[in-house]
């Protein structure tokens, strides 16, 4: 089938849908792909890529629809494109059901078959291509880098010559997809971060990036993310206020306030008041990314930068992706690849639309002449979601030591057991085999009980390093077995052999785990 990749009509738009590298993904598919002249040049893909990685590059917009069997794009479709999308086509771009109510029963009524790209849902199998998660983090990262912009000081705290710089203090509410980005990227900038969510849960994440979690002094049921599809749902009056107590405690101090709350298919709330953004220092900055749904802040105006009369810059811009559409396109093209892959799985160019697949179905708005909006739920879990744990009982110090106790006595027990077992059973042994074979097996024993005793105890994150140690034994072990090789005894060449093979698995997969291990932590 043939895919294409019109140009953008929304003014400003500078992503594209396609890109060289991804064509070339779809063709393997058995796919043929098109694109419309210029339609990349914004993000950085000249017409020339394309038609070196084999893409067919039309003049027009109305050429590509016509030839388009699939047609790929990012914004939703304008009135033109409307009437372009004819019977039989699918079209695959961001398309919002309930804003676009009227285009998605056109869609339907013409008999095209309509992708949501927001519709996704975000469960572990459909990742790759959530395209609302890539465009999150991109729009996450951007945040931290336009208030960087915006503010007239350092990130990172610094003494110098010429006096002493404290670090600035980023506020991030949220910590989904863009949160979690704004956090990784604030904290590596070198800022004290604090980050807020009303799913307790994502505490550890945050903690895990280098940010500190703003816990409330409140008690409440913890949100279930299983229930709302991995997402927050609205949160009781009193935990609000306390919330808002906590901002409102904490606007003076903080100087970059970077806002992604949202609970689906609402209003963003309101979670920095005006009163906030008053007691904020001069010079403060807060980016509104909830700007497009109304504002996590009232005095965020969309599309703008504004300042306030006491110095508090706010930015309310709704396109932070296409501020950085080399990348943007690029992953955004890779969720739609990914997406064909999902609609293409002979990998024959031919298109199976299976609405009995989850993530399919879930995206898919209008189809075979019906609306198919709203899906029914999906059927697996959402990747957010944890199994609740019971919160630990407080032990008294009393309970503790007896507890220890207990536990030592368990562990004494346990060793004197495997002692008098290996003890008796050395003697067994004894009684039968020579003497010289029992001083190399009385090592031999000791080895494996002081090594399991060592091993047993190294915390997980320490078994890369223990592995570089364990590829020295198996060095030592190879020497012995390749002296005993030309042994004259089967028995003794076959296990010098087989050891010769188990320690060469142990060193050379050794040495490519830690080398993908260290690669992981190299700055390309
Ligand atoms: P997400 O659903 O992954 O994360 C939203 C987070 O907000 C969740 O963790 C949720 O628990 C939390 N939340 C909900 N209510 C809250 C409250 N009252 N207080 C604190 N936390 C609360 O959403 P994602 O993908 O991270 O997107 C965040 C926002 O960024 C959305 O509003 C989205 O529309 C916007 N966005 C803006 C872009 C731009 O260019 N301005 C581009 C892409 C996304």
């Amino acid at each position: 089938m043939k895919i294409g990749t019109p140009k953008e009509i929304f003014e400003g738009e500078a992503r594209v849908a396609m890109t060289p590298e991804s064509a070339k993904a779809l063709q393997k598919l058995g796919h043929e792909c098109m694109i419309e002249a210029g339609a990349g040049a914004l993000a950085g893909f000249a017409d020339a890529a394309y038609a070196d990685a084999g893409v067919e590059v039309v003049k027009t917009a109305a050429a590509l629809w016509k030839g388009a069997d699939v047609v790929a794009k990012v914004r939703a479709p304008d009135a033109s494109e409307m009437k372009r999308l004819r019977e039989g086509q699918t079209l695959v771009s961001f398309f919002s059901p309930v804003a676009d109510e009227a285009n998605m029963k056109k869609a339907a009524s013409k008999g095209a078959t309509v992708v949501a790209m927001e519709m996704i849902p975000r469960i572990s199998r459909a990742q790759k291509m959530d395209a609302l998660s890539s465009m999150a983090n991109i729009a996450g990262y951007r945040a931290v880098i336009e208030a960087g912009n915006n503010f007239g000081r350092f990130f990172t705290g610094q003494i110098t010559a010429a006096g002493k710089v404290p670090p600035a203090k980023v506020l991030i509410v949220g910590a989904g997809v863009a949160g979690l980005a704004a956090i990784g990227t604030s904290t590596s900038l070198g800022a004290i971060t604090y980050a807020f969510d009303v799913r307790p849960e994502v505490a550890e994440q945050v903690e895990s990036m280098g940010a500190e979690f703003v816990y409330l002094d409140f008690e409440e049921e913890q949100q279930d993310g299983a229930a709302t599809g991995g997402y927050a749902s609205v949160s009781s009056p009193e935990f609000r206020e306390a919330q808002l107590a906590k901002f409102r405690e904490m606007a003076p101090e903080v100087d970059i306030v970077i806002t992604t709350a949202l609970i689906p298919n609402r209003e963003a709330p309101e979670i920095w008041t005006p009163d906030m953004v008053a007691a904020m220092k001069p010079g403060s900055v807060i980016v509104d990314l909830a700007a497009e749904k109304g504002g996590n802040c009232k005095l965020t105006v969309m599309d703008e930068k504004i300042v306030t009369e006491n110095g508090v810059t706010i930015i309310g811009y709704t396109d932070f992706p296409s501020r950085m559409a080399a990348q943007a396109s690029t992953l955004y093209a890779t969720n739609i690849r990914h997406l064909m892959t999902d609609l293409t799985p002979e990998k024959d160019g031919v298109i199976n639309h299976n609405m009995e697949d989850d993530v399919i179905r879930g995206a898919t708005i209008a189809h075979a002449k019906e609306v198919t909006f709203p899906p029914p739920p999906p059927k697996v879990a959402a990747i957010a979601v944890q199994a609740k744990k019971p919160a630990p009982k407080e032990l008294t110090s009393e309970e503790k030591r007896s507890a220890e106790i207990a536990a030592f006595k368990q562990q004494t027990k346990n060793q004197v057991t495997l002692l008098a077992v290996g003890g008796a059973l050395l003697l067994a042994v004894g009684l039968v085999a020579p003497a010289s074979f029992m001083q190399h097996f009385i090592v031999f024993v000791l080895a494996v009980f002081v090594g399991f005793q060592v091993i047993w105890g190294v915390a997980h994150s320490l078994h890369t390093p223990l592995m570089a140690v364990t590829n020295a034994i198996s060095s030592i072990i190879i020497l012995g077995a390749l002296m005993q090789i030309g042994s004259a005894s089967f028995l003794v060449i076959l296990l010098a052999a087989l050891s010769i093979f188990m320690c060469g698995i142990n060193i050379f997969g050794g040495f490519l785990v830690t080398r993908r291990m260290l690669a992981m932590f190299q700055k390309s």
